[in-house]
């Protein structure tokens, strides 16, 4: 979706556009190919090797500014602000995590490889899975796995858990995985491994990503030029509702008056969708990238 994206985020190619989740940086060098002279791209990524790797290929020049932010996109707005920047043409958010990190084993979030279990996306702060694994309590692991993962076996994972790690601490992603698969009851002839969702659940409580994303829409929101866009690519039910959620409550709409007449209601500044639905991926776009296959694309238009 590519080129979906693009096309709704760019509607000056003079301006200046925000990449929230550099990542392995497709998506920014798209932006930055369209832009024309006077264009600015600022790229964001709370990985520091995401920002390393794509900085020998996303360079200023021909007349494009390029600025790259080491820093959750939950600061993005002080971020803009130390850089002199008030308002901005588009923002565009490709969430969760790069194929980059999941294939570098010791970054801890695949269940596939062997490693010590990180899943943090910025490796400078905060605690890792395996710390969230072998330290919280029984009760804050099923809670984490039921609402992250959506896991309807949460409690029986949760206990295991716990069982497992009083014998042994819990060290390694394989190790993980063999817990969850057994609290499961096996894989049961199932494509995807019984651990993807305790997985999914664990990464998102450890770099608490819905609060992240919550803050970055809050903040961007009113910091986009009238006619600007903000587009997000989401590949989670939780992620897709709270982005739904938060630009309806921004889509104007009249509510009628006990005393006749209506009155236009919706939180400032006003937004509207450019799709009424989201996009979903091709087909063939599925079929080529399976990650594709959850993968829905919302964008709005600021002001009216
Ligand atoms: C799906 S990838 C983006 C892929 C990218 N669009 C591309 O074309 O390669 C998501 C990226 O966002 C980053 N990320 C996730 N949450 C973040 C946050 N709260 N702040 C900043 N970066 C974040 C991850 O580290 C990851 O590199």
């Amino acid at each position: 979706m590519l080129d979906e994206c693009l096309e709704a985020l760019i509607t000056d190619p003079k301006g200046i556009y925000v990449d929230g989740t550099l990542g392995n940086g497709g998506h920014a060098a798209a932006i930055l190919e369209r832009l024309e002279t006077g264009g600015m791209l600022i790229g964001f990524d709370r990985d520091v090797d995401a920002i390393e790797r794509v900085k020998g290929t996303l360079k200023s020049g021909g007349g494009k500014r390029v600025e790259l932010v080491h820093d959750n996109y939950a600061n993005m707005a002080e971020q803009l602000d130390a850089l002199g920047i008030s308002q901005v043409n588009g923002l565009l958010l490709d969430l969760g995590v790069s194929s980059f990190q999941l294939d570098v084993a010791e970054r801890g979030f695949s269940f596939q490889q062997d490693a010590p279990i990180d899943m943090r996306m910025d490796r400078t702060q905060g605690q890792t899975a395996g710390e969230l694994v072998n330290l919280g309590s029984e009760q804050e692991l099923a809670d984490i796995i039921y609402r992250y993962g959506e896991e309807r076996a949460s409690r029986r994972i949760a206990r295991a858990i716990v069982e497992a790690r009083g014998k042994k601490t819990i060290e390694t992603t394989l190790e993980l995985a063999a817990i969850v698969e057994r609290a499961k009851g096996g894989r049961r002839g199932k494509k995807t491994h019984p651990a993807t969702l305790t997985f999914q659940a664990l990464r998102m409580a450890v770099n608490d990503e819905i609060a992240s994303i919550e803050s970055v829409l809050k903040s961007m929101v009113g910091r986009i030029v009238e006619g600007g866009r903000i587009v997000v690519l989401t590949f989670h039910s939780l992620e897709d509702r709270l982005v739904k959620q938060f630009f309806k409550r921004h889509v104007p709409r009249e509510e009628s008056l006990q005393q006749g007449g209506v009155r236009r209601i919706g939180e400032e500044p006003a937004v509207q969708w450019i799709w009424k639905k989201p996009l979903v991926a091709s087909a063939a776009e599925q079929a080529a990238n399976p990650r594709s296959r959850s993968a829905k694309l919302r964008a709005v238009e600021v002001g009216v």
